[in-house]
């Protein structure tokens, strides 16, 4: 692929900790999301992707280090600021998170509704022009109910995009979808990123996905990055982390087994646990 790269940053992660309950789940992370690009954040189950695109959107703050987003520190943003930050950052969840009893059309139309008071004229262009470019401008009178996996998921991209954000973040955009649905998506979040204009990070374990579409991987465990590069030196490495992830292998650096007392142990203990 032979498309310009943009180096400047969009978004910078220093140093970052976040604990949950005293628990580590951030410990000295680092990563920069070029503008422009489609990065994909992986890692296994539980390593804080999901947890690193709050503290992105300023959700969550972090008890050391900062997340920078256009220069900008998003915790220490001013309320009002943060808010107009994040009609910037569109956002995909995992369960496209559709509202159930609003149809296709309103579902797609309700950030503007929330975030504007655009004229109705102008909203159903804003909404039939990004259905007509997920495909589904025809189905606009479906309700959630009625629709596929794939085609949630496009709806919910038609929803992320809505507002014309300069970013994109995807959580699990693959899960659950037959592999044609998912081509599907793969392509759309590549092409609508290229010809929008957009920056899109990626939250996902599925390595063939994720190597077919990012312009840069960073692998996540342990609370930091363990391994970055793009989709060729991913699989080029001999690091054993990223062999692992790559092959998903059940068992090697990473380990299988939960922090836990030893079994024996907990075997023997008396008290409820
Ligand atoms: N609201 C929460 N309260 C307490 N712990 C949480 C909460 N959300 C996530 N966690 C924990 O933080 C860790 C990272 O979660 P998450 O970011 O969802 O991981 P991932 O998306 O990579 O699967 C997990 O161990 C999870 O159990
Ligand atoms: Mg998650």
């Amino acid at each position: 692929m032979d498309r310009p790269k943009s180096t400047e940053p969009l978004v910078t992660v220093r140093d970052l900790a976040f604990y949950r309950d005293e628990r580590p789940i951030f410990q000295g992370l680092n990563l920069t999301v070029a503008k422009g690009s489609v990065t994909a954040i992986m890692g296994g189950s539980g390593t804080g992707k999901t947890t690193l695109l709050s503290l992105i959107g300023g959700r969550l703050v972090p008890a050391r280090g900062a997340v920078t987003v256009e220069g900008a520190v998003v915790s220490s943003l001013p309320r009002k600021a943060l808010f107009a930050l994040r009609r910037r950052m569109g956002m995909l969840f995992q369960s496209s998170a559709l509202l159930t009893d609003l149809d296709v059309y309103e579902n797609v139309a309700f950030p503007i509704r929330e975030h504007t008071r655009l004229p109705e004229a102008l909203i159903r262009d804003l909404v039939l022009m990004k259905l007509e470019l997920v495909g589904l401008r025809g189905a606009r009178r479906l309700f959630p109910s009625e629709l596929s996996g794939g085609m949630s998921r496009r709806v919910g991209l038609a929803r992320a995009i809505v507002l014309d954000p300069m970013m994109v973040m995807y959580d699990e955009p693959f899960a659950g979808l037959d592999p044609i649905s998912m081509g599907v998506i793969v392509k759309l979040i590549r092409e609508l990123n290229d010809a929008l204009g957009m920056t899109s990070i990626i939250v996902t374990h599925d390595v063939a996905e994720a190597s077919s579409i990012a312009d840069y991987i960073y692998l996540l465990g342990d609370g930091h990055v363990i391994a970055e590069g793009t989709p060729a030196d991913m699989h080029n490495t001999d690091a054993p982390e990223v062999r692992q992830f790559i092959g998903g292998l059940p068992d090697g650096p990473v380990a299988f087994h939960y922090p836990a007392p030893r079994y024996l142990d907990d075997l023997l203990a008396r008290e409820p646990s």
